[in-house]
């Protein structure tokens, strides 16, 4: 049978993917509390559903940076998606345009940016990592400008990478024959160095800008014009650092639960985010979605849109293209449905009159 949910799907990779694949794309940090709690927390959240409301009719279209999306969610970045299917990070692009959303491509990626941008029939943006060689970080902004990305994702809440245990244990390194094509012009050697530790841990310690802070945002601003999007904020003093800052958005995340264990669910940050800056930046949010009701539940809350991370990652495992195609489906499905039960008719009806908490 066809796989009808998300988990469906990841059963699907788990089979499908070495060990070293799927503990990367799979784990978090440390314990792994926020990485579940990222998905937890949306089960504690209950909705409040009306009645009678004419739903014949539904759009759940989005505009994010004044462009007009089909479905108020994203692809987030994520590394190395040949790991996971040959066609890698170009077969995301194409399923990303196809159901008329945004592609975040990753520094880390497997494909070019230019064979993304050529591959892909949606818009681009780019999430950007701040190399301690400066020169190298101005490059990566300018190809990727020049390749036609709409955006520059600058991650933030990197400075070192989080412990992922379960990368420690298998050494993590890229399978041979991949590399990290944006960055090959660069480093002679092999990118990621096997040492007794992750190999992307050592390679974020050895090459990115731990110094990175508030200042050198005015930095990438004279490197380039394009929108500016930071992620990582995790609570409303960033968010409003980063609109102080004139930032076209945030994202509000924890990397997946990948970086600082025991941080709180990026859902219950949410609000006290979009209290603080909803109107003043666009607010993204990212971690844990795996149900429609999980990107109704981000919108009445004050998300403009919801990026999706690991299911794209499942999707590709298990059919290339086709397959992230149909976890984009899956999830543009069980939203118009949560849309229609809930008495929604388009996003601006989505408030949080329809969200009840602590019911125990
Ligand atoms: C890369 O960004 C990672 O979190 O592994």
């Amino acid at each position: 049978m066809d796989p009808v949910t998300i988990s469906d799907i990841e059963e699907i990779a788990f089979e499908k993917l070495d060990k070293n694949a799927f503990d990367y794309y799979s784990s978090g940090a440390d314990d792994e509390i926020t990485l579940k709690e990222n998905c937890n927390a949306f089960n504690k959240i209950f909705l409040k559903y009306r009645v009678l409301v004419d739903v014949s009719k539904r759009d759940m279209s989005a505009a994010v940076l004044g462009h007009k999306i089909s479905v108020p969610f994203l692809i987030a970045p994520t590394a190395f998606h040949k790991m996971s299917h040959p066609d890698g990070e170009t077969a995301v692009a194409k399923a990303a345009g196809k159901a008329g959303t945004v592609m975040i491509l990753s520094t880390l990626a497997n494909s070019s940016v230019e064979e993304v941008t050529e591959a892909a029939s949606g818009p681009v943006w780019f999430q950007l990592y701040v190399f301690k060689d400066r020169e190298i970080t101005r490059d990566l902004i300018k190809r990727a400008e020049a390749a036609g990305v709409r955006a520059i994702v600058l991650t933030v809440d990197a400075p070192l990478l989080g412990q992922r245990v379960r990368d420690v244990k298998n050494k993590f390194d890229l399978p041979s024959g991949l590399t990290v094509k944006n960055l090959e012009k660069n480093f002679k050697e092999d990118l990621i160095i096997n040492k007794n530790d992750s190999g992307l841990a050592s390679y974020v310690k050895e090459n990115l800008d731990a110094s990175l802070n508030w200042n050198d945002l005015s930095w990438i601003r004279s490197v380039t014009n394009l929108p500016l999007i930071l992620k990582g904020s995790a609570c409303s003093e960033d968010a409003i650092l980063a609109a102080e800052h004139k930032v076209e958005g945030i994202v509000v995340s924890n990397h997946g639960g990948r970086q600082l264990d025991t941080c709180r669910a990026t859902i219950d940050v949410l609000p006290e985010v979009a209290e603080a800056v909803k109107g003043k930046t666009e607010i993204y949010l990212d971690g844990g979605i795996r149900r429609g009701t999980d990107i109704l539940k981000s919108i009445a809350l004050g998300a403009d849109a919801v990026l999706i991370g690991r299911p794209v990652i499942w999707g590709l495992a298990y059919n290339g293209e086709n397959g992230v195609t149909d976890v984009l489906n899956i999830l543009r499905k069980e939203l118009d449905l949560a849309m229609a039960l809930c008495g929604c008719t388009d996003l601006k009806n989505i408030t949080k009159d329809i969200i009840v908490r602590n019911l125990h």
